[in-house]
C-alpha cells in the first residue's frame, strides 16, 4: 500500500513536470502592451498544484495508445480551465481567499479586474489549444473533444456546480443536493479528463462510459477529501486557508455526515470508482492508484 502511494506520487510528479513545461511553452509570453494579462495568466497556471486532471488525461490516453504530444496539449487545456476556475473561485465575490497554492491569489498579487480577465483568458485559451490541429489530425475528434470540454466546464458542469456551491452558503441542502453540487463542480472536469483519452483514441462507447463512471465516483471522493482537508488539514500543507467552509456555513459532506462518515463515504466511492475499471485490466493500475491517493492525500 505504502509502495503504491509512493509510486503514484512519483508518477504524478513526473507528469506534473511535463505539464509545467508544456504550459510554459504554450502560454503567451508576457510581451507587448497586454503583458500584464499574460504575466498574470502565467502566475495563475505555472508553478503549483497537483496537476491531477492532467494526470488523468495522460493516463486515460495511454489506455488507447494516443500519442503523448497530443494528450499533453489536452492535459494543458484542462489545467487551464481548472486554473481559471480557481482564480474566479478565490475572488471576493465568491470564496474571498487570499492564498492559493502557497502564494497570494491572483486578485491579491494583481487586482480583481485582472483576475477576472485572467480567468476569461485561460478558459478561452483552453479551447484554442483543444481545437488546434496539433491536438488531433481528425477534425471530428477535435470537435467531439471541444464539445465535451464545453459541457464539462459550463452551466451543466463546473459552472453550474459553482452556482449551487454559492447557494450552499445560505440554504440547507440535503445529501442528494450536495452530491449533485459536488458532481458538477468537481466531477465534471474529472470526467472530461478521463474521457479525453477515450475521445482522442476513438474508443468505443462502453469504454468511454466506464471511464466517465470511474471519474464521477473518484471526483466525488476527491471533493469529500477536499472538504475533510478544510476541516482537518494544515494550511502549510494544502497551500490555502483552512476552516473556510464552516466559517461560511457551507453545506458539505462533512457538515452533513460528520468527519468519520464522510471519510468512510470517500473510501467507498474510491472502491466503487476502481470497480468501473475492470475492463482495462492491469493497464488501468495508475487510475486505480489515483483513486486511493485522492482519499489518503494530505494536500
Ligand atoms: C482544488 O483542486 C479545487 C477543487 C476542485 C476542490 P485541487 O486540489 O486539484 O487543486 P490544485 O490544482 O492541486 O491546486
Ligand atoms: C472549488 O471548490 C471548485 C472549483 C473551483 C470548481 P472549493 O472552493 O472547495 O475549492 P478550494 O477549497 O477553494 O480549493
Ligand atoms: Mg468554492
Ligand atoms: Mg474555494
Ligand atoms: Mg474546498
Amino acid at each position: 500500500m505504502r509502495g503504491e502511494v509512493t509510486d503514484i506520487r512519483t508518477a504524478m510528479a513526473a507528469t506534473g513536470a511535463e505539464v509545467e513545461r508544456a504550459l510554459d511553452r504554450l502560454l503567451p509570453k508576457p510581451v507587448d502592451t497586454e503583458a500584464r494579462l499574460f504575466e498574470a495568466m502565467r502566475y495563475a497556471a505555472l508553478g503549483g498544484g497537483k496537476r491531477l486532471r492532467p494526470f488523468l488525461v495522460m493516463s486515460s490516453a495511454k489506455l488507447f495508445g494516443v500519442a503523448e504530444t497530443c494528450a499533453l496539449r489536452v492535459a494543458a487545456a484542462i489545467e487551464c480551465v481548472h486554473c481559471y476556475s480557481l482564480v474566479h473561485d478565490d475572488l471576493p465575490a465568491m470564496d474571498d481567499d487570499d492564498t492559493r497554492r502557497g502564494k497570494p491569489t491572483v486578485h491579491k498579487a494583481f487586482d480583481e479586474a485582472t483576475a477576472i480577465l485572467v480567468g476569461d483568458a485561460l478558459l478561452t485559451f483552453a479551447f484554442e489549444l483543444a481545437s488546434d490541429p496539433a491536438t488531433h489530425a481528425d477534425p471530428m475528434v477535435r470537435s467531439t473533444l471541444v464539445q465535451a470540454l464545453a459541457r464539462a466546464a459550463g452551466g451543466h458542469g463546473m459552472v453550474g456546480g459553482q452556482m449551487l456551491d454559492m447557494l450552499a452558503d445560505h440554504e440547507t441542502f440535503d445529501i442528494g443536493t450536495v452530491t449533485r453540487l459536488q458532481r458538477l463542480k468537481t466531477g465534471a472536469l474529472f470526467a472530461f479528463s478521463c474521457e479525453a483519452g477515450a475521445i482522442l483514441g476513438r474508443a468505443d462507447d462502453s469504454r468511454r462510459q466506464a471511464l466517465r463512471a470511474y471519474a464521477h465516483d473518484m471526483g466525488l471522493a476527491f471533493q469529500i477529501a477536499d472538504d475533510l482537508l478544510d476541516v482537518e488539514g494544515r494550511a502549510e500543507d494544502i497551500g490555502k486557508r483552512v476552516g473556510k467552509d464552516q466559517a461560511q456555513g457551507k453545506a458539505t459532506f462533512v457538515s452533513i455526515l460528520g468527519v468519520d462518515r464522510a471519510r468512510e463515504q470517500a473510501r467507498l466511492l474510491a472502491d466503487q470508482a476502481i470497480a468501473h475499471l475492470a475492463v482495462f485490466e492491469q493497464r488501468a493500475d495508475p487510475l486505480r492508484s489515483v483513486a486511493r491517493f485522492v482519499v489518503d492525500r494530505r494536500s
